[in-house]
């Protein structure tokens, strides 16, 4: 997806959020049962899926968004263009992933959907984390 390519169309929704869908499949939550997947699509075109993925030692879990943000980083992928954020019921990012999506960019698009594939909002970064603490924070040496 280019610069050219924003706003996401209607087909560039639904795909992102079947993928996203698809991807739980591979969820790994076997305490908390709650499938979570997410599909992270750079401004380059690709596309790169996530799953949480829980451990017995619980703080040890990762969300399913981290994961496709930490797939697509060691790729060499940092610009982001939309991710799709799919469980059950239509749940928001944790904190830590907002955290996390907002040191690659405050406009990325991010849609959320549950189960059925129904898009129940379409935000920001920005608007899911105002005032991140992000890059242009740090004095650079
Ligand atoms: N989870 C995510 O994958 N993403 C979020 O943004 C919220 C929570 C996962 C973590 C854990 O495996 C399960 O959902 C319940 O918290």
């Amino acid at each position: 997806m280019t610069e050219k390519m924003l706003p996401l169309t209607d087909e560039d929704r639904s795909s992102l959020i079947d993928l996203a869908n698809e991807a739980r499949r591979h969820a790994y939550a076997p305490y908390s049962h709650y499938p979570v997947g997410a599909a992270l699509r750079t401004k380059s075109g690709k596309v790169f899926t996530g799953v949480n993925v829980e451990n017995a030692a619980y703080p040890t879990t990762m969300c399913a968004e981290r994961t496709a943000v930490y797939k697509a980083v060691s790729e060499g992928e940092r610009e982001f263009g939309a991710i799709a954020v799919v469980t059950d019921n239509g749940g928001s990012p944790c904190g830590s992933c907002r955290q996390v999506l907002a040191e690659f960019g405050q406009d990325t698009v991010v849609l959320i959907a549950n189960g059925a594939g129904e898009l129940l909002q379409e935000t920001t970064v920005k608007d899911l984390l105002p005032g991140a603490f992000t890059p242009k924070h740090l004095v650079k040496r």
